[in-house]
């Protein structure tokens, strides 16, 4: 039985931060990263935020948050006694602030935390999904966390705030939208609701990312991509993810590749090997899922008369917005040595197969199939 709740109120567009202005006696715990109090970023919060208001500012966020980041966040929220939690930053942020939330319920019995989620990339969608990734840094491992604990009341999706984001960011972070929405496309989960979703995410990416990428003032398409994220981010709040997400958080944390570029890079491959017909693989599953890709081909404008050419347009197409951005096409060409990856691509298959969101994937690999994966990730 499918259910789709929707917790989340989004407001979206230009001027929407002002929607802070309308909390009032509240202890904020502000959860951000020290790019937004550097850039002075942290005042376009502060300046809308009442004077009956207590805040603190917990700032120590780094990318892929570790768990004594978070820890440290559980301990300061509760001597703080907030009533409302306030992420501003990227995917890590928010990721952050979403496991202090479930960490002081479950605890410190903190039971009526508020919480608002205020993107600054276009990427993970973490504004509107129960999950968060934390890291284990010292023994190179993301743990991804599922609970709805963690949806914010809240999203606020303010295209001014991504404008500074460079350019490099903005290409890795689309391209984990664009993941998002097709890896949701394919679930085993799907439903109409989620494709409808994962669609339109799809063609805003195709349409904005590269005017996103070029200039970071075009407003429309920074707009237009922080709508896309949040879309993305619902498809798959929904479907959860795929074999794509199972194997970038393995491979992401041992090669320290951002999030969205370890995406990017494993999205072709894993396209073909879902789509493709292997012996033990039944056919008409592969050709179901074929003919799905064909679809989201078909939604952009590609040629696809079948479901194998289908396929081929949406590999080709994905190529070329990568060669647009700019963006590596091999692992080798992200600096990772042979030695190293040799040593390492046997544990990630083995990482990737125990991934929550290898479960969701169309085809069930086998750890050889995600070494092979790995190898034309690694050279082609
Ligand atoms: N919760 C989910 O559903 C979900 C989904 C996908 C990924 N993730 C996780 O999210 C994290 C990645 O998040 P991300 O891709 O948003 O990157 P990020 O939050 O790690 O930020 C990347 C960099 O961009 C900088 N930055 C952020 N906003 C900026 C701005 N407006 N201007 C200039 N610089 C800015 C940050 O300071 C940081 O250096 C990873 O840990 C990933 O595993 C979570
Ligand atoms: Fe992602």
């Amino acid at each position: 039985m499918d259910k789709i709740s929707m917790k989340t109120d989004i407001y979206l567009g230009q001027g929407t931060l002002d929607r802070l202005m309308e909390w009032r006696d509240r202890r904020i715990f502000v959860v951000t990263d020290p790019f937004m109090i550097k850039s002075g970023m942290i005042n376009m919060l502060f300046e809308r935020l009442d004077d009956s208001n207590e805040q603190y500012i917990f700032s120590k966020i780094v990318p892929d948050p570790p768990i004594e980041v978070v820890t440290e966040g559980v301990e300061t929220l509760g001597e703080f006694q907030a009533d409302l939690i306030i992420a501003i930053g990227g995917g890590s942020a928010i990721d952050a602030a979403k496991a202090m939330k479930l960490f002081a319920y479950k605890i410190l019995n903190l039971q009526e935390i508020q919480f608002v989620a205020i993107p600054t990339t276009s990427g993970t969608g973490s504004e509107v999904t129960s999950f968060s990734v934390i890291s284990d840094k010292e023994k190179n491992i993301k743990y991804p966390l599922v609970d709805d604990h963690m949806l914010p009341q809240e999203a606020i999706l303010d295209p001014e705030l991504v404008k500074s984001v460079p350019d490099f960011i903005t290409a890795d972070t689309g391209m984990d939208v664009l993941t998002h929405a097709i890896e949701a496309f394919v679930s085993i989960k799907a439903n109409d609701i989620s494709d409808a979703l994962a669609e339109k995410a799809m063609k805003l990416v195709f349409k904005y990312l590269p005017r996103a990428y070029q200039n970071g003032n075009d407003l429309e398409a920074r707009e237009k991509m922080h709508n896309a994220s949040c879309l993305a981010g619902m498809a798959f709040n929904i479907t959860s993810l795929g074999l794509n997400h199972g194997i970038a958080h393995v491979a992401g944390a041992k090669f320290k590749i951002p999030h969205g570029r370890m995406n990017s890079l494993l999205l072709p491959y894993v396209i073909e090997f879902n789509a493709d017909y292997k012996p033990g693989y039944g056919k008409e599953e592969s050709n179901k899922t074929a003919a799905r890709y064909a679809e989201l081909s078909k939604s952009i404008g590609l040629s696809a008369p079948n479901a194998k050419s289908g396929v081929r347009s949406l590999v080709q197409a994905i190529k070329q917005l990568q060669k647009q951005l700019q963006m590596p096409q091999t692992l080798r060409e992200c600096g990772v040595e042979e030695d190293l990856f040799e040593t390492m691509k046997v544990e990630i298959a083995e990482g990737a197969l125990q991934d929550g969101c290898t479960a969701t994937n169309p085809r069930v690999p086998a750890a050889s199939d995600i070494v092979e994966i790995l190898n034309k990730m690694y050279r082609t």
